[in-house]
């Protein structure tokens, strides 16, 4: 028998890539490749890209250039790039980096086999097509080994939306749900193997439209009461969501769905309804607010998070202000703020920029708030008594770490508790970036 293959896998981004990563690593498991944390070690190296923000390729570029010198100290390791860079750069990729291997797109992960076959033949691969069947369904997971007790669970990929600054709608393509069914299945599989809590992953997923067994398609929201039947699973929760999808039954669920976790990732990007319009966001900041206001009626405690973008073209100080009121009004618990990049090929990318040091200051002005906001949610949370689902053991001797319902990261000091457990703890202290709690 020839000793296993070593796989090193880079992932940059969002949580589908983390999602997109596990699932190629399960796929090339099947030809022979185990996992290492090392790539010097590794046979083959992915990178496993991101194209959101900031120079995404330019940083590829650069990693590429630092991974050369391991292939020439082993000729026979192969380099991919995956991922929304491999999307968006396609065969260029290997034009300016030579040592590349293997160029995939996010919809031709299930290609991978054959393109790994090809790589043994001693040929390139590179395959970023958009193809009709459901790579999910060739990408299955084979293995039973035990999982964490958090898992993602990719149910909804692509956005038509086409906000003016954004490339998933050319990296990812158009909005495709899952069927129920396979999501059913998949859910299944995973609290089998030890997941107690599971992050429905989507692109736009409050668009989610799949398959229902009988032939009627579902919303997002008649998928989370099916899965919330699953026995052994006790958390639901979803990302990310545009507020135009965010209907009355999904707004229901969070009132009555006992699964479904009192936290919303709802991006709004700015508080200007001028800029919103120019972001081609259709939604307005009030619009935006009442529909806040319908969230909390349905399930008061629920804590809010949001992305923010600053010094997008055209922004003047007037829109900014107007979106530091929007955020003074709702109050996050989490929330994203990031300066705006230009990204190629989409609208706003031809439009008058900001000044990059006013941006900058916007930027610093923003996060002031958000932390503000953040420190003073975290601070009411002590006294509280909250459920932690526990994910691993502490630094400290005793201590268990997991996440509230809030998704605060919590410490229980003295615990007895295992990774997998549900336990009921008392809040005593709000700390940086984490709360300290006790057992009750
Ligand atoms: N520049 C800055 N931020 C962006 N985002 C998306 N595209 C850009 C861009 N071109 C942010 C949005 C989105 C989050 C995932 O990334 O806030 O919600
Ligand atoms: Fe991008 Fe989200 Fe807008 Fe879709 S809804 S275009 S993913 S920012």
């Amino acid at each position: 028998m020839t000793a296993p293959k070593k796989l090193f896998i880079r992932t940059y981004g969002c949580q589908m890539n983390v999602y997109d990563s596990e699932r190629m690593a399960e796929s090339l498991g099947g030809q022979g490749y185990v996992e290492t944390q090392r790539a010097e070690e590794a046979d083959m190296i992915l990178l496993n890209t991101c194209h959101i923000r900031e120079k995404a390729a330019e940083k590829v570029y650069s990693e590429l250039g630092r991974l050369k010198p391991l292939k020439a100290a082993n000729p026979d390791l192969k380099i991919g790039v995956a991922g929304c860079v491999a999307q968006a750069e396609g065969e260029e990729i290997m034009r300016r980096q030579p040592a590349v291997d293997l160029v995939v797109g996010p919809q031709s992960y299930h290609r991978l086999p054959e393109m790994e076959q090809s790589l043994r033949e001693g040929k390139k691969a590179l395959n970023t097509d958009f193809p009709q069947e459901d790579k999910f369904e060739v990408l299955k997971s084979r293995p039973k080994a035990r999982r964490a007790p958090s898992a993602f669970l990719t149910v909804q990929e692509g956005c038509d939306k086409f906000c003016a600054f954004c490339v998933v709608p050319y990296t990812r393509g158009a909005e495709v749900s899952r069927p129920v069914s396979r999501i059913l299945e998949e859910a299944r599989n995973l609290t089998e193997r030890g997941v107690r809590e599971i992050t429905l992953l989507g692109q736009n997923v409050n668009a989610y439209h799949g398959d229902g067994s009988d032939g009627v398609e579902q919303t997002l929201a008649g998928l989370i009461w099916r899965l919330n039947g699953i026995d052994g699973l006790e958390r639901i929760r979803y990302t990310t969501s545009h507020p135009n999808d965010m209907h009355d039954d999904l707004i229901a669920a969070h009132a009555e769905c006992d699964k479904l976790m009192p936290y919303l990732h709802l991006p709004v990007q700015s508080g200007s309804d001028r800029i919103l319009k120019r972001m081609n966001r259709s939604h307005t900041a009030e619009s935006y607010l009442r529909l806040i206001e319908k969230i909390r009626a349905a399930r008061p405690d629920i804590l809010m998070s949001g992305d923010f973008i600053v010094g997008f073209p055209e922004e003047t100080e007037t829109d900014f202000q107007a979106t530091l009121d929007l955020i003074s009004e709702v109050n996050y618990g989490y929330a994203y703020s990031f300066k705006y990049s230009s990204r190629p090929g989409t609208p706003a990318a031809e439009r008058a920029q900001v000044d990059p040091a006013e941006a900058d200051d916007r930027l610093q002005r923003i996060q002031a708030l958000i932390t503000k906001q953040q420190q003073e949610i975290q601070a009411d949370m002590v006294g509280r008594d909250l459920n932690v689902l526990v994910e691993k053991p502490g630094r400290e001797a005793g201590q268990m770490v997991g996440k509230s319902e809030y998704l605060h990261a919590v410490h229980i000091e003295n615990s007895d508790a295992a990774v997998g457990d549900m336990v009921r703890v008392r809040i005593v202290e709000a700390k940086r970036n984490s709360l300290s709690a006790v057992s009750r």
